[in-house]
């Protein structure tokens, strides 16, 4: 079985931090994204081909994942030739003449969805389209789903406004599709599976259901919800590398450099390569990127700092994300909120909130 994990968006909540590294790939601790869903599905083992349907940037994806023979499992790519929207993607990547039951996957979520159960029941059901839901606090920024006690679904309303707001079911952007029903999605034209394929399977009454997942689920679209996957994944919310079993603690690679007279508070994590000095501190959810430099006395509480970031003497960093080559000089303070881009430099004493 063919798996398609759409990663062709521009991540354009996520920038500048997506100027030069896609959504897809955005380092998560020292993986790409995409390796944490790549590792779920790998772990189905009937499937045996990811499809990686792509659009911006994508030899920087390819470059990362290559053949997928380290992983373990078949990676294709398909690129686009224009952006075709989640529903042209799909049918694009899937082929013409695919006939064979497809997996789709959102290429910014992250979650422990229970794949073999999606399938059975979609199988169960003879369902033509079987979709995953999960339960969030506000679902006007999501796809909102309606169902019967059946689980049949009723109505699906992308980006709803509040006043139609009626269930906290949202689409997980996981689901299970039987290629016969793309016969509506004209070729190679820019189509909406949320907006324009779902509402067509309830307009022509065709077997469409819900599964419901309560587990873990995120979404990494924004810089909020970017660093809240490092938080769950440091306290053990989400079991996953490089915390599995060491949740709430300061996970350090045996090839960072790490002066006894520097303090670090748990849970954080230092990457391979990564210099930090004396009396340096890592407060608790930092995040020190491979081969950065962080200098004496330099103070880094809940930054994201992305590979070969230099910070000097006593700089401050609370709460930012930096993405990679950064020079944060001395004595500078970067507050929490605050996104900067490759190659920042700010230099000795600038003040940022
Ligand atoms: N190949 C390709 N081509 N991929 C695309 C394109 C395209 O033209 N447009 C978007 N994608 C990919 C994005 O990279 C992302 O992985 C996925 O499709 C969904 O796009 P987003 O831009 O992240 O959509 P969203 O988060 O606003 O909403 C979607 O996801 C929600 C769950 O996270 C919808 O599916 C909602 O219904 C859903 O609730
Ligand atoms: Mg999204």
């Amino acid at each position: 079985m063919k798996a398609i994990l759409l990663a062709g968006g521009k991540g354009t909540r996520l920038r500048p931090l997506t100027l030069h590294t896609p959504k897809p790939i955005v380092p998560i601790f020292d993986r790409p994204f995409l390796r944490y869903q790549i590792d779920l599905l790998r772990r189905v083992p009937e499937i045996d081909e990811i499809i990686l349907s792509l659009n911006y940037q994508p030899g920087r994806i390819q470059e990362v994942f290559g053949d997928g023979s380290e992983l373990g499992i078949q990676i294709r790519y398909v690129v686009e030739p224009t952006p075709l929207g989640t529903g042209g993607a799909i049918k694009f990547a899937a082929g013409e003449q695919h006939k064979e039951t497809i997996v789709v996957f959102n290429g910014d979520v992250l979650t422990s969805v229970d794949l073999p159960a999606l399938l059975a029941l979609h199988r169960e059901r003879k369902s033509k389209a079987t979709i995953t839901l999960t339960p969030v606090d506000n679902p006007t920024a999501y796809g909102l789903v309606e169902t019967d006690a059946d689980h049949n679904i009723k109505a699906f309303i992308e980006k709803p406004s509040a006043d139609k707001i009626t269930t906290n079911l949202i689409n997980a952007g996981i689901y299970v599709l039987e290629p016969e029903t793309f016969d509506r999605i004209p070729p190679e034209t820019a189509w909406s599976i949320e907006r324009a394929y779902f509402p067509s399977l309830i307009e022509r009454g065709e077997t469409f259901i819900a599964y419901e997942y309560r587990g873990y689920w995120i979404d990494i679209g924004t810089p909020e919800k970017y660093r809240q996957v490092h938080d769950d994944i440091m306290a053990g919310r989400f079991d996953a590398p490089p915390f599995l079993g060491h949740a709430g603690q300061p996970v350090v690679s045996p090839e960072a450099k790490v002066d006894p007279g520097a303090i670090l508070q748990g849970p954080c994590f230092i990457d391979a390569g990564a210099v930090i000095k004396r009396g340096a501190k890592i407060g608790a959810g930092s995040v020190i990127g491979r081969a950065c430099h962080i200098e004496e006395d330099a103070v880094v509480d809940g930054g994201i700092l992305w590979p070969n970031t230099w910070v000097d003497r006593e700089a401050v960093i609370t709460g930012a994300i930096a993405g990679r080559h950064c020079h944060i000089g001395r004595n500078v303070t970067v507050g929490a909120g605050a996104m900067l881009g490759d190659k920042t430099v700010l230099s000795d004493f600038t003040t940022t909130r």
